[in-house]
């Protein structure tokens, strides 16, 4: 499933948070939404799943616009981890809250197909011991790792990942990425994460966009985007890329 969005402009009230924004998604790909604190990065994944109407612009899954898609349809081609969550109702344990990701998917009840994939995204982002421990009784990190979970057993075609790895510690931080990484390619799916560790961006992203202000100051493959010009520019922090290593890494200085 290809997604693409073109000229979207998108406004809280009177305040413009996304001007002419366009970027293109295709299966086995990892597309890293960057930019600085209230540059419209939780916006623009939000406008991309629907929760958000831009007032200007397109945004097609293949060749249907988003906007005339019904929920059901959404829910089944896009998973979304937000950036803080909490449970709506009741105290849900981690088991329940990964198998609603099934919802989408059938009619009435969860069957015996359903709870299995739930049990095997649960172990791919090794939640399974914390299976029936209530979700708000989970460490940050361990929440954000069986929300996750639960987009994986949804088996949607695009993975919306609001700052996956913003609550992990440095294994998971690339365990996480290792996982989305591979279940990308193994799945042919797409997945496009906002990301603020731009080393790690580097690491894990095929492509970027680097958004300022709601603008694209810069959108390609990742090492075009990052560069020390973009990120002097965009963070007004001074960086170097260093080549030394097998992959270049991102280093403020
Ligand atoms: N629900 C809302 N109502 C009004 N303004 C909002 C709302 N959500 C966000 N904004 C404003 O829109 C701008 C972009 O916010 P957004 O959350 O998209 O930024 P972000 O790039 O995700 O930032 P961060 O890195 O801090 O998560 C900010 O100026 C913010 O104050
Ligand atoms: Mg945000």
């Amino acid at each position: 499933m290809r997604l693409k969005m073109e000229g979207v402009e998108f406004s809280y009230g009177s305040n413009a948070v996304l001007r002419n924004v366009g970027l293109e998604l295709h299966p086995s790909e990892i597309l890293g939404i960057l930019g600085p604190n209230g540059s419209g990065k939780t916006t623009l994944i939000r406008c991309i799943n629907g929760i958000l109407t831009p007032q200007q612009g397109s945004i097609a899954l293949d060749a249907e616009e988003v906007r005339s898609l019904p929920r059901k349809d959404v829910a089944k081609n896009i998973g979304y981890v937000p950036q803080n969550s909490s449970m709506d109702s009741g105290s849900p344990n981690v088991f329940e809250v990964v198998l609603m990701g099934r919802r989408p998917h059938v009619k009435w009840e969860f069957g015996e197909k359903d709870e299995e994939i739930a049990w095997k995204a649960m172990e791919e982002m090794d939640v399974k011991e914390y299976a029936a421990t209530e979700f708000c009784n989970l460490s940050s990190g361990q929440a954000q790792r069986a929300l996750i979970a639960r987009a994986i057993a949804q088996e949607a075609k695009i993975l919306l990942l609001d700052e996956p790895t913003s609550n992990l510690d440095v294994k998971y931080q690339i365990e996480v990425m290792d996982t989305i990484h591979h279940l990308v390619h193994e799945k042919r799916i797409a997945a496009c994460a906002i990301i603020h560790d731009l080393d790690l961006a580097m690491r894990f992203c095929d492509k970027a966009v680097l958004l300022h202000e709601g603008i694209i100051a810069a959108a390609g493959p990742t090492r075009m985007v990052l560069t020390p010009d973009n990120i002097r520019k965009v963070y007004g922090v001074e960086a170097v890329i260093d080549e030394s290593y097998h992959r270049p890494r991102v280093l403020i200085i």
